[in-house]
């Protein structure tokens, strides 16, 4: 596996595997790399001749008050998986080969003037999706993908990367992957590592109620508002739990729904101490 850390060194090596006439897969990541990106980059792989993983802790993407100093890092471990997986090349760049003003500073950026970005995690996270937009597009542009990989554990996430992929004009596939989770029903997150064990236990509460959630429209929630306020009360049911959003949204556009129909995303953030995790499930029918 080739590590490389410029991005003189991806372009250089992507032309050669183009010219070759192979196909490139990127999985952009912020490293601690746990068995949900895995599954990306299985994905990846199966798709393409050719597959980049991207390690890199985005500072624009975090706010100020946020966890950047503290986000865990173990490259090492990252590199072993990667390579267990068939990853070809992981790029693992500094912040200034990124941003080369210094300190993540930029002065373009790619912002949505729809308010998708302002939803959901969007009314805590307000420069989140600006930086996290902004990143790919650099990413997509050095690297040139075929196909980009992410995850629906960040639905919010993956529907801003199809969107500024169609208003772009970017010639890359976006393929989303299914949630990863623990044997007992926890999303894999390179955050959960923030947890106690007394708040490991109690983030049980998200998974179980994504079940409940899926339950209920099984048989024949129709009342998005009222499948929220039981989705809200199960989760208050924890006292380690404090609800940032539970809502029930259009899956493509993020807007608030009704009704709940094919397709609607039911999304929540809660936060267990120093954690915010993430969890949702989408409408089949
Ligand atoms: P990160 O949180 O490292 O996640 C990288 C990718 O892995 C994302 O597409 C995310 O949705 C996916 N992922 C994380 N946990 C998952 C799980 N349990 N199951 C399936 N997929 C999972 O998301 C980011 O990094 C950044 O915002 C990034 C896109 C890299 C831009 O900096």
């Amino acid at each position: 596996m080739i590590i490389a850390t410029t991005i003189a060194e991806v372009r250089q090596q992507v032309q050669q595997w183009k010219q070759a006439g192979l196909s490139v897969g990127l999985v952009p990541t912020m490293g601690y790399l746990h068995a949900g990106h895995a599954s990306l980059v299985d994905r990846a792989v199966t798709l393409c001749d050719r597959v980049v993983v991207s390690d890199f802790v985005n500072p624009t993407q975090f706010g100020p008050n946020e966890d950047l100093a503290a986000y865990p890092c173990d490259f090492e471990g990252d590199c072993a998986l990667l390579d267990a997986h068939g990853c070809d090349m992981v790029f693992h760049p500094s912040v200034s080969e990124m941003y080369p003003d210094g300190n993540g500073k930029t002065d373009t950026y790619v912002t949505m003037v729809d308010d998708m970005p302002r939803q959901l995690c969007g009314k805590t996270r307000p420069i989140h999706f600006r930086g996290v937009c902004t990143v790919v597009a650099k990413l997509f542009n050095i690297v040139t993908p075929d196909k980009a990989f992410f995850g629906e554990k960040d639905a919010q996430q993956l529907a801003i990367i199809r969107r500024m992929v169609r208003d772009l004009s970017y010639g890359v596939e976006i393929v989303g992957c299914p949630i990863v989770r623990e044997a007992d029903g926890l999303a894999m997150s390179s955050r959960n590592t923030y947890l106690t064990a007394p708040e490991r236990q109690a983030a049980l509460i998200l998974s179980q109620t994504v079940v409940l959630g899926k339950e209920r429209v099984a048989a024949g929630e129709k009342d998005a508002d009222r499948l929220v306020a039981q989705m809200k009360a199960n989760i208050a049911s924890e006292p380690l739990a404090e609800i940032d959003y539970v809502a029930a949204v259009d899956g493509v556009t993020m807007q608030s729904v009704h009704t709940l129909t094919k397709g609607t995303l039911v999304a929540m953030a809660v936060r267990f101490g120093k954690a915010r995790l993430l969890d949702n499930f989408t409408v089949e029918e």
